[in-house]
């Protein structure tokens, strides 16, 4: 056939560029080969058009940071019971109601967030030091870690739970944004001698000591405290998938006055006081990004609320309740909290999240194998 080119008298310049040109038609239809790490868990997929980047060796530092943080807590843990490596001091874990606003706009209106819906939910409120017997006067970082139960619908994760949890932190932004220096972070406060303490300001460099500083407060009372998911999410799917952040806060602005003479878990005491009294309320926000110069893999840096509003979606009923009993402590202690814990329409979104992928489901392995307890989802 003569007006066909014949490939072998192509000159090779020419014959090169064919060929790249024909292996780009083929990535454009066909999906890239999934990113294992070094102990064959899968790696997320980047979502490019969102604005993920890829760190290098992002996979094998997550197994690196994995592996740091399993040492760590078999050594501190090494008798007696094995508890989260952070956030192991829980305020409690009580019983909830999660309402979806009666109407939505519709690029709200994905994934959990379907109109009118009640969900139940367990919230664990905790404290992020990694000593489980600071006295909760202390300035910390507080976490509020929500899982909502019969979520149908397609998960992340290849198990069969039908959950979807949202965490969180009473601050806005994360002390780390890149893999390398939460690396340097763990080798410092692991290792041992005044000289590793010392280098802990140079690992997260000024902005990252400014932060982690920052996110160290002094709260009164968990339930009245506002938090914030840190890092972005994925709302919806192809082809209006935006990235958003989450937010909880108290529905009034009632706070309970600092205690005179605290008692070492008088945040545990405030939340057992006020729900033996009456029904706490939350909010839950959603803030869609409004600009593509706001970072998906920089969660160091802030979503100004002036330039991206938050959005009421949900209402957070947590019924009066007696949830500080021992069955009720040592099923909190059991559960599982993983931002990979998700329906497809909220994908965790950046560096910070997928390496959680690995180090989250990693740890809950280790602390449940040595409390010799079976780990799984509630329903
Ligand atoms: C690479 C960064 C991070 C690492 C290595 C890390 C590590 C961990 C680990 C090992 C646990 C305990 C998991 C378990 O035993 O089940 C945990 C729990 C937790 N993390 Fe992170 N984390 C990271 C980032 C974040 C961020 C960005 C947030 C912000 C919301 C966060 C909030 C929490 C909270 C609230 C808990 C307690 C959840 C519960 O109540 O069980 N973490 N983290």
């Amino acid at each position: 056939m003569p007006h066909l080119i014949q490939p072998m008298r192509l000159n090779p310049l020419l014959h090169t560029l064919m060929a790249a040109s024909m292996c780009t038609a083929v990535h454009a239809n066909t999906p890239p080969a999934a990113l294992h790490t070094p102990n064959n868990t899968v790696y997320p997929r980047i979502d490019h058009h969102l604005g993920e980047r890829l760190h290098p060796n992002e996979a094998v530092k997550a197994e690196e940071i994995a592996d740091i943080i399993a040492a760590s807590i078999r050594k501190q843990y090494s008798s007696g019971l094995a508890l989260r490596d952070a956030h192991p001091k829980a305020h409690g874990c009580v019983r909830a109601e999660f309402k979806i606003n009666e109407t939505l706009p519709k690029n709200l209106a994905q994934g959990v967030f379907v109109p009118g819906k009640t969900y139940h939910a367990w919230i664990r409120f905790s404290n992020g030091s990694r000593d489980a017997t600071q006295a909760d006067i202390k300035s910390d970082a507080r976490g509020m870690a929500i899982k909502l139960l019969s979520v149908p619908g397609k998960k992340l994760l290849p198990d069969e739970a039908s959950t979807q949890d949202f965490i969180m932190i009473n601050h806005p932004v994360f002390f780390v944004n890149d893999p390398d220096r939460y690396i340097s972070f763990m080798q410092d406060i692991n290792g041992s001698g005044v000289l590793k303490k010392l280098h802990i300001p140079f690992a997260l460099g000024i902005k990252g000591t400014w932060i982690a500083f920052n996110s160290r407060s002094k709260i009164s009372n968990p339930l009245q405290t506002r938090y914030w998911s840190m890092v972005p999410y994925q709302l919806g799917t192809d082809p209006d998938r935006q990235a958003v952040k989450y937010s909880a806060r108290a529905c009034s602005a009632l706070t309970t006055p600092m205690p005179h003479a605290p008692h070492p878990n008088f945040l545990r005491e405030a939340m057992r006081s006020d729900l033996q009294k009456a029904d706490s309320c939350m909010e839950f926000l959603v803030q869609p990004r409004t600009s593509n110069a706001m970072s998906i893999e920089d969660s160091m840096t802030e979503w100004k609320e002036s330039q991206a509003p938050f959005y009421t979606v949900a209402t957070i009923r947590i019924p009066q309740q007696i949830f500080d009993t021992p069955e009720q402590n040592k099923f909190c202690e059991n559960l599982s909290f993983s931002p990979w814990h998700a329906r497809l329409e909220h994908q965790p979104l950046g560096a910070i999240n997928r390496m959680r992928k690995v180090i989250y489901d990693r740890i809950s392995q280790v602390r449940h194998e040595m409390n010799s307890t079976s780990r799984s989802e509630p329903h």
